[in-house]
């Protein structure tokens, strides 16, 4: 009896040893992958380390140049209708993920989502872009609202939180706001803008005055970041798009110290949240805005030589950038060229692979694929 019970159990024993091996080597992977700080390749980057092929992800990554956006779009009139829907903007979000398989995905909104929940209301008219009932005084800076309307900025933060919840493991979840600056043109030239005269003359007359709605900016743009950091964004990116028509001391005043203290404010809290600005157009001035802003990696537009990005910029900060997105447009020899070009000179320090501005809808999506290989390739 007490034979039979033994063999029982150890045939028992016999039966179970794999499952036992499989327990361990789970436990092993486990301990591993704990103690690695993060399998987010962005994070990573942003973190200091070289990774060699680098991570990717582009600007305007999910919009008209894909066809499943373009039959989203067409349900929709106003484009901030988008924005604001949180399953659609979701749903786009998700688009370039899934067909491409990017390292990084973007919250599809806007930066004029700011002003809209300021109280100046935002309007996209198809052939014209933003239009906007424009603030050129003082006094009416008192017009806007004191604070961001959050049942306008909701939607914004529920798409963050559902877009958290569906993205694979090593994919890097970005949220974004437009600098005070740039913002600041949309509402002062009443929508885009060639010449940005008023704004450059408010600025340039009545700089206090104007220092009152980079001021407002700077707290509501706080206020927006800190909530999308709580939905579940797990890198920011400030966009600053025309800080290159500014001089050099109108830089640093206008585009550097609001920037800086957007940073500041967000890592008093959040110091772990790796912070991109992206000054286009900065030129000479990017390696003080590296320096000055306190941001994790800054991107760069692609007037800037890699050669000059890995020889100055890379020392200070991660680097993010610069192919043009015409190049990507056209595609094929001309592409793996400067592709090859960029890694090269940019393979010796933290480094994110972009584009040295948004996608042109015109592009096919199939050089974007073409794109990613040529990263990817080692
Ligand atoms: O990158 C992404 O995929 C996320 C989504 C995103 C959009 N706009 C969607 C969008 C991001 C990050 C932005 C940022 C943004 N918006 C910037 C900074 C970057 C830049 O391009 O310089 C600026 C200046 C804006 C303001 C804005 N939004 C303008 C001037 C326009 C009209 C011009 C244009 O490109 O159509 C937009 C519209 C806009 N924002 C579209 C998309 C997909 C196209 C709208 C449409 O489908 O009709």
């Amino acid at each position: 009896m007490e034979k039979n019970q033994s063999t029982v159990f150890s045939s028992q024993l016999q039966l179970k040893q794999p499952y036992i091996f499989l327990y361990y080597l789970l436990v092993i992977e486990v301990t591993i992958i704990s103690t690695q700080k993060t399998d987010k390749l962005l994070l990573r980057c942003l973190n200091g380390e070289t990774l060699n092929p680098p991570p990717i992800w582009l600007m305007r990554q999910a919009g008209r140049y894909l066809p499943e956006y373009m039959d989203i779009r067409s349900s929709v009139t106003n484009f901030l209708d988008l924005c604001y829907n949180s399953d659609l903007a979701t749903e786009i979000t998700l688009q370039p993920i899934r067909r491409f398989g990017f390292d990084a995905a973007i919250i599809f909104s806007d930066i004029l989502v700011l002003p809209d929940a300021l109280g100046q209301k935002v309007d996209f008219k198809s052939g014209i872009g933003p239009v906007l009932k424009p603030i050129r005084s003082r006094n009416q800076i008192g017009e806007l609202r004191k604070v961001c309307e959050q049942e306008i900025l909701k939607p914004v933060y529920e798409s963050i939180s559902k877009v958290a919840a569906s993205l694979g493991p090593g994919v890097a979840l970005i949220g974004f706001a437009g600098a005070p600056w740039t913002v600041a043109t949309y509402m002062v030239e009443g929508g885009s803008s060639k010449g940005f005269n008023y704004v450059k003359n408010w600025a340039i007359s009545d700089p206090e005055g104007f220092g009152e709605l980079i001021k407002k900016l700077i707290e509501s743009t706080t206020v927006h970041l800190t909530k999308q950091i709580e939905a579940g964004a797990e890198v920011i990116q400030i966009f600053d798009s025309w800080a290159g028509i500014l001089s050099p001391s109108e830089f640093q005043r206008w585009c550097v110290e609001p920037v800086a203290e957007v940073v500041r404010s967000i890592k008093v809290d959040y110091p772990e949240i790796p912070i991109i600005g992206f000054p286009k157009g900065a030129g000479l001035s990017y390696e003080g805005y590296a320096e000055k802003t306190g941001v994790d990696g800054v991107s760069v537009d692609y007037t800037v030589s890699p050669a000059w990005m890995g020889q100055t910029l890379q020392r200070k900060t991660a680097v993010q950038g610069n192919l043009d997105p015409h190049i990507l447009q056209v595609g094929g020899s001309v592409m793996i060229n400067e592709v090859s070009k960029i890694k090269k000179s940019l393979e010796n320090g933290p480094f994110i692979f972009n584009l040295g501005h948004g996608i042109l809808p015109d592009t096919p999506p199939i050089n974007v694929s073409h794109l990613i290989e040529l990263v990817r390739d080692p």
